[in-house]
Formats: C-alpha cells, structure tokens, sequence
C-alpha cells in the first residue's frame, strides 16, 4: 500500500460515503437559498460599509461591492460544479481532497476553520455590539465589564462578553436539536432581515441627494487611514482596498456546499442555492451601498457619533427623520446576526464531520446522535470553544483573518475544480463551469488580489495558524488517516 500525504481520496470512496451518510435529507431548493443568505447578510452590509465608504471608495463604495462580488462569482461557479458532481459535506475540504492530495485537504480544512469558526466568534461578537446597543435604545443598561472582554476592557477588574457567550450557547442548541429545526428558525430569520434590506433600499432611494454622489469616483488622495497612519485612498486603488474590506459581508453563500448531505436533491438544488443566494445579496449590496451614500455624504461617516460602528441606521436616521428606523434597522441587525451565526456553526460541524470520516480528526466529531440526527458532540465542542473564545477575547479585530481562510480556501477551489476537468474528465457533473480555464484563473486572479490587499497582521497571524495545521497533521492526521491506512484501497477508482 503506498502511503504518501499526496494521495487524493478515490471518488469511490465519495459515495460509498454519501451512501452511508445517516444525516437527514430535509433541506429543499429555497431552504438552502435561505442558507445561503442566512450566512451573507450580516454584520458586513450594516457594519462594514460606513468604514470602506469613508477610508477607501466615497461614493463607489458599489463599485467594491461589484469588485468583491465578481471575484466570489467565480469562485461560486466553481463551488457549483464540485457540488454537482461530489455532494458530500465537507465542502472544499472534501472537493481538495478528491482532487490535489491529502496534506492540501487538511490544509483547506484548517483554513475553513478561519472562515467558520472564527467567523462565528467574530459574528457573535458583533451580536453582542447591537444587542447592547438595542438594549440601551429600550433604556436597559448592561454593565461594561459584562459586555466586553478582558483585553479590551479599560476598568478595574473582571471582564467577560456574557451577551456574546449566550448567544452561542443558544445557537449550540438549536443546531444539536436538528437541522429541520435549525433551518425553519434560519428562513424565518432571512425574511426579517430581508425585508429590512429592500424596506431600506425602496425608502432610502427617495432620500438619494444626488451631490452626494459626485463625483463617484473621488480623486486618489493620501489620507489619515483607520490605523491612524496615511494611506491612499479612493481613485480605482480606493475601490479595490474597499473590495477587500467589504470581502466580509459576502462569505457565506459556499456554506450551502457544506449542507450536501442533508440536501434532498444535492446535485441539483445546492450549485442553484449557492448561486442563487449569491446572486440576489449581490444585487442587494450594490442597491444599498448606492443608497447609503447617496443619503449621506461619505466624508460625513468618519465625522459623526456612530457613523463608522451603525453606519446604515445613522444615514437613514438623518435623511428620512425616521428616528422609529433606528430602532427597527437595529433590531433587524440584531436578530439578522443570529443566522449568519447559526449557518457558519453549521457548515464548521459538517466540515469537522468529513475530515473525521477521513481519520483526519478524532471520531467524536463524526458520531451522529440517532436521535436528532445530528453531530451533538461535535457541535457541542464547537459551541463551547466558540463561547469561550467570543467573550474573552477582542476577536472582532480579526476579521482580515476570517477573510483569508475563505480566499484561500475559494482559489484552491477554483484551481481543483478545472484540474479535476483534466483528471476525470468522464464525471457525471449536474452543473458545468462555462469557460472554465478563464473562470478559474480570473478566479485564482482575484482571490490572491484581494488577499495581498488584505491587512498585513491579518496575514501573517494566518499564515501562523496554517503552520500550526501543518504540525498538528504530521502529528495526528497522516498518522490516522483511513487513506493511507488502506481504509478505501478496495475502492479505487
Ligand atoms: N457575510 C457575513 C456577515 O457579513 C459573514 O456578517
């Protein structure tokens, strides 16, 4: 038997899985769109846009929202024909695995672990930010040391993010009671926030001042940047850094691919959600970035109480007068956060779950409770590291981090799925990539583009965390996997 860390797992093997798989299949075509935009819309839409207007892009603050969009296009149209042709829930993980070897797998699924779970602690977090703030609108006070963690707290004494480690909690339950339960609180969710997004572009559009907008393009200028040094800003170089600072409010739409095992009909209805979902956020984004700057000059938003943390509910307060859409903007936030929370927990127990099927990770993370169905313990240990980590640490500066899990992991996807094409180029695929060569590579392209644009902290702490992958590997991982210990050798294709 040969044994090597470049072996790719025999598409056999895949579904030989798949057939085994006791997850429930209780996910449809819309439930897996509202997935998907479950997870997009979120902090990044009503956080991240007054930072980008005013430090990078001014008025085209949509032409970043165009820029981020088309690189995930790609990478989404790549996910699409993966998913058609291997619905297992391991996602990239899975897809890599298939195609360029094991160590690249595990490397992936390390990196996804900055996506999800760290998206998570970053996403609960910012929860916490807008619940405070939802209470204080309701006159309710939560004292500081309780809603923040103990690096960042400035007073005297013990500090813990208590909003931020029950909602966690909370989320942890719903998901181990069931997918079907999980999903039905999810599409609920995605209609309130939805509907507060167009309820926003529809009013906001009457408020445009159209000297807001102009020019749309501001000259490239240097100016005093978030970190208090100087740094160019707008001009196309201002669009582009603010592509990669909005990147956030896009990742979500690939944690479709992650559901494949509880999809009904995976072949078909997760390349349509994971397109789908991305489609209509898109257009959505670019809606409401228009609106929002043309309500308020962007200069404005580094200018005022709350213009860079509330950025949407501030701008649509002062055009419209409508002191009640704060309220509603910042209820609509709060409640909207608890998706994206809920699906990125989702999506890292189901990758956890496919690297344990491949003796990657220990097997806790692969046993199904019989009676909900569900990865419980699985999703319980991811619940409480979530938990411990959200409220005792200042995470909600590493979203730089997050998106660099989710770039790497969208260009080797990108890059698989056209090598894949070459390999076996025999597979049945429910969904092809059109021009694939030349979406692949602008794809590949892109996603590095906005990595390098990303904060250079961001990614050396990343790059930190995929050595650490490497370690933890050589130490467990090549050691236990079923590949290299003959587990499929009577499965090759
Ligand atoms: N796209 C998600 C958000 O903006 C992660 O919160």
């Amino acid at each position: 038997m040969e044994k090597s860390i470049w072996r790719t797992k025999p598409i056999s093997a895949y579904e030989a899985d798949m057939k085994k798989s006791t997850l429930k299949r209780v996910l449809g075509k819309w439930s897996l769109t509202a997935i998907g935009i479950g997870a997009i819309i979120g902090g990044g839409i009503f956080v991240l846009t007054g930072t980008a207007a005013y430090y990078h892009a001014g008025p085209a603050l949509a032409l970043s929202f165009v820029v981020a969009g088309i690189a995930c296009i790609f990478a989404a149209l790549c996910y699409a024909e993966f998913a058609s042709m291997l619905p297992v829930e391991g996602s990239a993980y899975a897809y890599a695995y298939g195609t360029v070897g094991e160590v690249f797998a595990w490397l992936i699924g390390w990196g996804l672990v900055l996506e999800y779970m760290m998206g998570a602690m970053t996403v609960a977090v910012s929860w916490s930010g807008y619940f405070n703030k939802m209470l204080k609108m309701f006159g309710m006070y939560i004292p500081e040391n309780l809603v923040t963690d103990s690096i960042s707290y400035q007073g005297e004494g013990f500090a813990f993010n208590l909003p931020a480690f029950i909602i966690v909690l909370v989320v942890t339950y719903v998901l181990a009671k069931g997918t079907k339960e999980a999903a039905s609180t999810n599409n609920l969710i995605v209609l309130v926030k939805t509907s507060v997004v167009l309820f926003i572009i529809i009013v906001g559009a009457f408020y445009i001042n159209f000297e807001n907008l102009t020019p749309f393009i501001p000259e490239e200028t240097t100016i005093i940047g978030s970190h208090g040094t100087p740094e160019v800003a707008y001009g196309y170089k201002g669009i582009i850094m603010g592509a990669s600072a909005v990147f956030f409010a896009y990742i979500g739409f690939d944690a479709v691919s992650t559901q494949a095992a509880e999809a009904i009909n995976p072949k078909k209805d997760i390349p349509f959600a994971i397109i789908a979902s991305l489609l209509i956020c898109t257009a959505l984004y670019i809606l409401m970035s228009l609106v929002l700057t043309g309500m308020m000059n962007f200069k404005e938003f580094g200018t005022i109480p709350d213009g860079l943390t509330a950025p949407v509910a501030i701008a649509f307060e002062r055009a419209t007068g409508m002191t009640w859409a704060v309220i509603l903007i910042t209820v609509s936030a709060t409640v909207g956060l608890i998706s994206v929370l809920l699906v990125m927990m989702l999506g890292q127990s189901r990758i956890f779950m496919g690297m344990a099927k491949d003796g990657l990770l220990p097997p806790i993370f692969k046993e199904i409770n019989p009676n909900t169905k569900t990865p419980v313990k699985n999703t319980i240990i991811i619940g409480i590291i979530v938990a411990l980590v959200a409220s005792s640490t200042p995470i909600s500066t590493l979203v730089h981090m997050c998106s660099f899990g989710t770039l790497f992991a969208f260009s080797m996807v990108c890059f698989a799925v056209w090598r894949l094409r070459y390999t076996q180029p025999e597979l049945k695929r429910g969904f092809r990539t059109p021009a694939l060569p030349l979406i692949a590579t602008a794809g590949i392209a892109t996603n590095i583009y906005l990595i390098m644009n990303l904060e250079r902290s961001a990614i050396y702490m990343a790059m930190g965390w995929l050595t650490l992958g490497i370690l933890v590997y050589f130490l467990y991982g090549k050691r236990n996997s079923v590949l290299n210990n003959g587990g499929y050798d009577n499965l090759q294709d």
